[in-house]
């Protein structure tokens, strides 16, 4: 045995089920020098992982990543076996099959009798509970989850979730041993979706609600999450890359699992596409449509041409209302600046929360004239302004504000009134499902940040994301959506509510 392999935590591992999860967890065992021993129930499966593990390491050593000695080195480090029984002589046990929670007891069962005392055992389940996996076991204090992403070797974050009665030294030593395999480890406690899939559920089902609402189309929406914060994808390019057929049977078993929490509430859109086989990107339609593999995108409507734009007046209670007047002034605007709008004006409001209906209603301005701005974040900091109509908007008074916000250039979508228009509303409901994730324990705010950059691959993690905008903003937001909207899923979470009171970081623990 190699030097390397005397030090890992864990040397001689079983792996059980040698699917899509299974081999990608063989293939980092293996590199970082365990012995792997592969079980499945399809005997063709353990060959099928090893033929494409070969071809893995091939590949590797053509692009110059690996040696050639390296590749048959890990090669002979994956062992067929013919059955569990063969797993005698494992110091851990991975378990990667079927996700059902009656044929992982009965497994685990088995492999209780099979291995030594000191054995560890791990499931990769992602929707089970380990502690009613591990409820069977004579000994469940030797059983964690060993949560991976797909495709394993790419998601380098793998989460070690500790069951009700795992011991504390079997959750260290597999975060030890995903370190050593080139991993990141973060500990979570037994809970629906664990960290990863429980933090994503804010930006998938807030955007479904703000399409069901009719507030802006698909590519409209991810156009502006985008371009406003940065996320790689929008929430229905990542639905079409998922597929629904993956995507909705999660998002339905976080919501039952939590007793039917309204802030994790599924949409009806999703359900509905799911049955009519509109799953996504793999079958050629879902959100978008797929022509020859490449998404078909409808054009952005352009500015309009306007040929004499309107004084602006903005109202005195406008977010961020100094830097929204310089912008007007930096588009060539003229501004009003008397305390109430002339009878020309084009009026800008710029809520947080609120809708533009609300703040036209309560300032009493004409609605006719009155267009919202999202002012969330510096415009200087976004490569799109938003724009919020109200059901009376003006057909001259939209295009002016359309032709005047894009007079630069810089995009402008015109969305219909939403309370938080898009941004607002996505971010305020990822802030506030991470901060319960912190409020409940489930891991140190440190994890979170860390699960949900490497798992999710948003641009920051959602403290940072709520500390970027302002803990206090977050809150006043959410507020307002409860009134906008009358609806708990806006209800803060202590641990925002408290932060924002005191004007603490997100990110600061509690003792
Ligand atoms: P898969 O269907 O690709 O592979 C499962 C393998 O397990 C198959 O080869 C099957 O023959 C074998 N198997 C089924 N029952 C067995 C049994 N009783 N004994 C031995 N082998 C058995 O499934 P996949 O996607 O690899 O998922 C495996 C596990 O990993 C599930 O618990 C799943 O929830 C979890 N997981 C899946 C992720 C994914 O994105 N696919 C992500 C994270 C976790």
């Amino acid at each position: 045995m190699s030097d390397v392999a005397q030090r890992l935590t864990f040397r001689n591992i079983g792996l059980v089920g040698t699917g899509a999860m299974g081999r990608g967890i063989a293939q980092i065992a293996a590199q970082a020098g365990s012995t792997v021993h592969l079980v499945d129930a399809q005997p063709a499966a353990v060959e099928a992982a090893r033929a494409a593990l070969r071809d893995t390491w091939d590949k590797l050593v053509a692009k110059g990543r690996m040696t050639a000695d390296d590749a048959a080195a890990c090669l002979q480090r994956l062992v067929p076996a013919a059955g569990v029984e063969a797993l005698a002589g494992c110091d851990l046990v991975i378990e990667a099959i079927v996700e059902r929670l009656d044929v992982k007891q009965d497994l685990f069962r088995q492999l209780e009798d099979i291995v030594g005392p000191d054995a560890v055992l791990a499931t990769n389940t992602s929707s089970l509970s380990v502690t009613a996996i591990g409820s069977r076991l004579r000994a469940p204090q030797r059983l964690a989850g060993f949560h991976f992403f797909n495709p394993v070797p790419l998601m380098k974050v793998v989460e070690v979730v500790a069951g009700l009665k795992t011991d504390a030294g079997v959750v260290q030593r597999l975060a030890a041993f995903a370190r050593e395999m080139g991993h990141t480890p973060v500990l979570a406690q037994d809970t629906p979706g664990f960290i990863v899939n429980h933090a994503g559920r804010g930006y998938i089902t807030e955007a479904l609600r703000i399409a069901g609402e009719r507030v802006a189309d698909f590519a409209t929406i991810d156009r502006i999450l985008k371009d406003q914060m940065g996320f790689r994808l929008g929430p229905f390019e990542l639905l079409d890359l998922t597929a629904l057929d993956v995507s909705q049977p999660v998002m339905e078993s976080i919501y039952h699992q939590y007793y039917e929490e309204p802030r994790f509430r599924p949409s009806v859109i999703a359900a509905q596409r799911l049955a009519g086989g509109v799953v996504g990107r793999k079958v050629g339609e879902g959100f978008y449509r797929y022509v020859d593999g490449q998404v078909q995108v409808p054009p952005e409507p352009p500015a309009p041409v306007v040929e004499a734009l309107p004084p602006v007046w903005v109202s005195p209670g406008a977010a961020r209302r100094a830097e929204l007047l310089q912008l007007l002034k930096d588009l060539g605007a003229t501004i009003e600046t008397a305390a109430q709008p002339s009878e020309r004006a084009l009026i800008v409001v710029a809520p947080l929360g609120h809708d533009v209906t609300t703040v036209a209603a309560v300032e009493r301005l004409d609605p006719g004239r009155t267009v919202g701005l999202d002012m969330l974040l510096p415009d200087g900091a976004v490569k799109r302004r938003v724009l919020a109509t109200n059901p009376a908007t003006r057909h001259d008074m939209r295009a002016a504000a359309h032709a005047l916000f894009a007079r630069d250039g810089k995009p402008v979508s015109v969305i219909r009134d939403s309370g938080g228009f898009v941004t607002q509303r996505v971010v305020a409901t990822i802030v506030n499902i991470a901060a319960d994730i912190c409020q409940q324990g489930i891991c140190t705010p440190g994890d979170l940040e860390t699960a949900v950059t490497l798992g999710l691959g948003y641009p920051a993690g959602p403290l940072a994301m709520g500390d970027r905008v302002g803990a206090a903003s977050v809150l006043e937001i959410l507020f307002n959506l409860q009134t906008v909207y009358g609806d708990p899923r806006y209800r803060p979470s202590p641990w925002l509510r408290r932060r924002g009171a005191l004007g603490l970081s997100l990110l600061h623990p509690e003792e």
